[in-house]
C-alpha cells in the first residue's frame, strides 16, 4: 500500500516536472499539466495522509505535500473550513488547482490600470465567480497577474484542494481595492 502510494505521487511529480520543463510558456505549461491534475484527483486518496487535511479555525490552512529540491515546483493541499477566505491576491507563477472535496469558490478581480508593475494607483474591479466542485481543475498564468479571492462561504461545508505551482508559494501580493494598492506578504504553510 505504501509503495503504491509513493508511486502515485512520485509519478505525478516526475511527469509534472517533465511537462513543465518541456513547456516554458506558462499558458502551454498549464495546458499540459491540467489533465495530469485531473488524473491525480482520482488517485489522491492513495497518498494523502491525515497531516494533509490539517486545518485551523484561524484561517485556511496550507499543507506542503512536496517541493522539488531546487524549489521550482511545489504541491500543497489547502483546507478551507466554512467561512475561510484568502485575501485578494495574485501568485507570480503559473498554477494548477484541483478540488478534492467540497466546493471551492473563486471570485475574480480585473486590473484596469495598465502599469502591471506598479504597487500604487491600481484600479481593480470585481469580475465573475466560479464554483469549483469536487473533481474540477482550474489553472492560471502570470503576466498579467491572475487576481482573485478563493474560499468557502460560511453556509457550505469544508473544501480541500490540491495546488501545483511553478515556485514555492511562500509569498504573494495582496491587494487593497479601496486604497488602490498592493503589498507583498509572506504566507505560512505546514511543512510535514
Ligand atoms: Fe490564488
Amino acid at each position: 500500500m505504501q509503495a503504491a502510494a509513493t508511486d502515485v505521487l512520485d509519478r505525478f511529480i516526475e511527469e509534472a516536472v517533465a511537462r513543465s520543463r518541456n513547456q516554458p510558456a506558462p499558458a502551454d505549461c498549464v495546458l499540459a499539466l491540467a489533465p495530469l491534475m485531473l488524473d491525480l484527483l482520482g488517485r489522491a486518496e492513495t497518498f494523502l495522509e491525515p497531516r494533509h487535511y490539517r486545518s485551523t479555525p484561524a484561517g485556511y490552512t496550507r499543507n506542503l505535500i512536496y517541493a522539488l529540491p531546487d524549489k521550482s515546483l511545489s504541491l500543497y493541499s489547502l483546507v478551507w473550513l466554512p467561512g475561510q477566505w484568502t485575501p485578494i491576491h495574485d501568485h507570480g507563477s503559473w498554477g494548477v488547482v484541483g478540488v478534492l472535496e467540497g466546493i471551492l469558490e473563486e471570485r475574480s478581480y480585473v486590473r484596469l490600470s495598465h502599469d502591471r508593475e506598479a504597487d500604487r494607483d491600481i484600479e481593480l474591479v470585481r469580475g465573475g465567480v466560479v464554483l469549483l466542485a469536487r473533481g474540477a481543475v482550474t489553472t492560471f498564468v502570470p503576466n498579467p497577474d491572475h487576481i482573485h479571492v478563493t474560499g468557502v462561504p460560511a453556509d457550505r461545508p469544508r473544501a480541500v484542494s490540491l495546488h501545483l505551482y511553478g515556485r514555492m508559494m511562500t509569498s504573494f501580493n495582496i491587494y487593497d481595492v479601496e486604497a488602490r494598492s498592493r503589498r507583498r506578504i509572506e504566507v505560512a504553510h505546514n511543512e510535514s
